[in-house]
C-alpha cells in the first residue's frame, strides 16, 4: 500500500468528528460562513478560522468574544477590537479570496511559562500496525501568540519538560495515557479511510488537562528534528525504512 497526501483539513477531520469515541476530542468544526461565525460566537468564547488547505499556521484568524458587544480579531501579530456587528466583515478582510475556510471551536491551550503549547505526535505504519514513533511539544514564542507552528517562531521542546512544567497542574501520567490512546485511535480511524503510512498529529492539551485533536498532517516535516532529539529521530527513520521495504 502506498501513502497518499491529503490536503483538506475538513476531509481529515470528518471521520474523527463522526466517531463516537473520538468526537469528544475534536473541536466543533464547520465550513466558514458569516452566519456560522455569528452563531458559533454565541456558544464558544474563542473561534479559529483557518484555510482548509493551509499549512505552517499561515492565514489563521482568531476571534475572541470579549463581551456581548465586542470581540477581538487576531491575525498575524496584530489584535484589534471591533463591535460584534462588524466581526464578519473584519474577518472577510483578512481572508484570501478563492480559498475555502473552516471555522472551529478554539481550545484554551495549556501554557508553559505563560506561552501556549501543543504537541507533535507522529505515528507510522511500517507493516500492518500503527506505531507511535515521535512525541514532542511546540511552545509558542509569546504569551499572546495565536499559533504554535515552528514556522511562526515556536520552539520544539521535550514533552516531559513541558507537561511537568506547565503553568496548569497537569496529571502527567493521565495526560500521557489519554494522549497515546487517542492518537492511536485517530491513526487507525484515518488509516481506515485513507491510504496512509504516516500521520503527524497536532494535539492540544487544554488548561484542564483534556486532550484535543487539532490537525493531522499526512506529510509531517522532520526539519531540524534530528538535532533536537536524535533518539526519537532514529526510531522514525527505522520505521520509514521498514515502510519503504514493505511497499
Ligand atoms: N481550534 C484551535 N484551538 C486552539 N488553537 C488552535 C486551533 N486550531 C489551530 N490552533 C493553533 O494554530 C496552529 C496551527 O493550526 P493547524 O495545525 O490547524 O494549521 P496549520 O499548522 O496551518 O496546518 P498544518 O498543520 O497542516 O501545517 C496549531 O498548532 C495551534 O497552535
Ligand atoms: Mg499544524
Amino acid at each position: 500500500m502506498r501513502h497518499k497526501f491529503i490536503n483538506s483539513k475538513m476531509l481529515k477531520g470528518k471521520p474523527l468528528s463522526q466517531d463516537h469515541v473520538l468526537s469528544r476530542h475534536v473541536p466543533e468544526t464547520h465550513w466558514y460562513h458569516a452566519a456560522t461565525l455569528t452563531k458559533m460566537l454565541q456558544s464558544f468564547p474563542v473561534l479559529y478560522i483557518k484555510p482548509d488547505k493551509g499549512s505552517s499556521g499561515t492565514g489563521i484568524i482568531r476571534v475572541k468574544r470579549l463581551n456581548n458587544s465586542e470581540s477581538l480579531v487576531s491575525f498575524k501579530a496584530s489584535s484589534k477590537k471591533y463591535p460584534n456587528t462588524k466581526i464578519a466583515s473584519e474577518v472577510a478582510k483578512r481572508m484570501h479570496r478563492g480559498k475555502k475556510y473552516i471555522i472551529q471551536q478554539g481550545i484554551p491551550l495549556a501554557t508553559y511559562r505563560k506561552k501556549p503549547f501543543d504537541l507533535r505526535i507522529v505515528l507510522q505504519k511500517p507493516s500492518n500496525q500503527w506505531l507511535l514513533t515521535w512525541m514532542s511539544a511546540k511552545v509558542a514564542p509569546r504569551s499572546n501568540s495565536i499559533v504554535t507552528n515552528v514556522a511562526k517562531g515556536a520552539r520544539d521542546a521535550k514533552i516531559m519538560e513541558v507537561l511537568r512544567g506547565a503553568d496548569q497542574q497537569l496529571n502527567v501520567p493521565t495526560v500521557l495515557k489519554e494522549l497515546s490512546g487517542v492518537s492511536y485511535k485517530i491513526a487507525r480511524k484515518l488509516g481506515s479511510r485513507f491510504p496512509l503510512r504516516i500521520v503527524g498529529l497536532d494535539m492540544g492539551i487544554d488548561k484542564k488537562g483534556k486532550v484535543w485533536f487539532i490537525e493531522a498532517n499526512t506529510r509531517p516535516s522532520f526539519h531540524g528534528l534530528n538535532k533536537f532529539d536524535p533518539v526519537q529521530y532514529r526510531r522514525y527513520l527505522l520505521a520509514k525504512k521498514q515502510t519503504e521495504a514493505n511497499s
